[in-house]
């Protein structure tokens, strides 16, 4: 495997060459749900999380201009990721639940959210990922119950062994005032990892927070109904807090071309570590697909802002992705910080909060006549004599 990421080394596929026909778009085979290995469906729900956060993004890009040139270049691209986007959602098999695949989208929020935050320098930011690191690690087992009691499915199989089912920060704690998902952002002296980092972690809790908005209508329990509204605002907390580490200060074709290049590092990252051959095919293919995007990103920036993309992303970019297990880390950030509380752009300990912290108002606002997190775990308690 290799270990770095080198964005100027190699040529990517000609645009014009990207587009596919809808049959070989729609890749015939979905992965199996039973045999596929869990690191490998993570990795499919983060790259589809990236390609319609890229897409998004450019759309609202393309709004902002006037210029043509732009607007043209901006949707060579965009069609180019819709199809990836599609490619890849498409693997996911129609038998698959949609608690099944929740149980995927907060597989992939902790493993992924650990191993950047593992692989984060700025100090500041890793606090960040830590902390919200165990809200995705307590989603995992309140879902969990969910699926089991609706579906009789066991998460643990789901999961294969790689991530663990316990208490993180309890779901019904995780309820905060706007103004307490504010952080300090990162500078722009930071180094590149620290940009990527929170393109990434950014881009799969909005396509989680979308995914539950979209889905959590689909049982006819209200229980799971209410647990997937309660779940979603927590990931749109999470958003926010991802968004507010960006340090705004970057012209929009600055930005298309940091979005660029961690699109490929991150299909650069799942080609060096896929263990399905035929999915590690396709993440090579659109690895150069994005190389691609990349140098027309950099042309416009130069020719459009007279920067070189060189002195916005260096030659070389390391460490990659990984999904492994990070089942001790984990347990030592729960040690460490599972009593930590936002408050005034920093974490203190919930001991230490002021009487009037915005957050204890917001709380008793939302709970109503208990969170439905509470419920269903009192319920798992009681019915299946569950560890909670
Ligand atoms: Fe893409
Ligand atoms: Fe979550
Ligand atoms: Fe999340
Ligand atoms: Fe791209």
């Amino acid at each position: 495997m290799q270990q770095e990421f080198k964005p100027f080394e190699e040529k990517g596929i000609e645009i014009n060459k990207q587009y596919k026909s809808f049959d070989s778009l729609v890749i015939k085979k979905p992965f199996d749900k039973k045999e596929t290995d869990a690191y490998t469906k993570c990795r499919i729900v983060l790259m589809n999380g990236l390609e319609n956060a890229s897409n998004i993004t450019l759309h609202e890009m393309a709004r902002q201009t006037t210029d043509y040139n732009i607007k043209k270049a901006l949707s060579m691209i965009r069609r180019s990721e819709q199809q990836q986007q599609v490619a890849i959602n498409w693997l996911n098999p129609a038998d698959q639940t949609v608690l099944e695949t929740t149980i995927t989208f907060e597989q992939v929020a902790v493993d992924l959210t650990a191993n950047v935050a593992r692989n984060e320098p700025n100090l500041e930011a890793k606090k960040v990922y830590d902390f919200g690191l165990l809200e995705d690690f307590d989603h995992l087992l309140r879902y969990s119950y969910l699926l089991k009691m609706l579906e009789g499915g066991e998460a643990t199989i789901l999961l294969q062994g790689k991530t663990e089912l316990k208490d993180g920060r309890p779901t019904w704690d995780e309820h905060r005032h706007p103004y307490d998902t504010m952080m300090q952002h990162y500078q722009r002296t930071d180094g590149i990892k620290t940009k990527l980092n929170a393109l990434t972690v950014t881009a799969a809790e909005q396509q989680t927070m979308l995914y539950y908005r979209e889905h959590g209508n689909a049982y006819k329990d209200n229980l799971a109904r209410q647990l997937y509204a309660e779940i979603a605002e927590i990931e749109e907390q999470h958003v926010t807090q991802y968004e507010c580490l960006f340090d705004a200060s970057w012209t929009p074709l600055e930005r298309l071309c940091l979005i660029q290049v961690n699109e490929a590092y991150n299909y650069f990252s799942c080609m060096q570590t896929e263990t399905d051959d035929r999915i590690r095919k396709i993440w090579e293919e659109f690895y150069y697909m994005e190389l691609e995007h990349l140098r027309i990103a950099g042309d416009l920036l130069k020719n459009m802002e007279g920067n070189d993309i060189h002195s916005l992303i260096p030659y070389t970019i390391s460490p990659l992705i990984v999904f492994e297990p990070n089942k001790e880390y984990i347990n030592q950030v729960i040690r460490e910080t599972v009593n930590w509380r936002p408050y005034d752009m920093r974490f203190v300990n919930r001991d230490q909060l002021p009487s009037d912290w915005a957050s204890f108002a917001y709380e008793e606002q939302v709970r109503g006549s208990g969170f439905p997190s509470q419920i269903i775990t009192d319920r798992a308690k009681r019915e299946w004599k569950m560890a909670a």
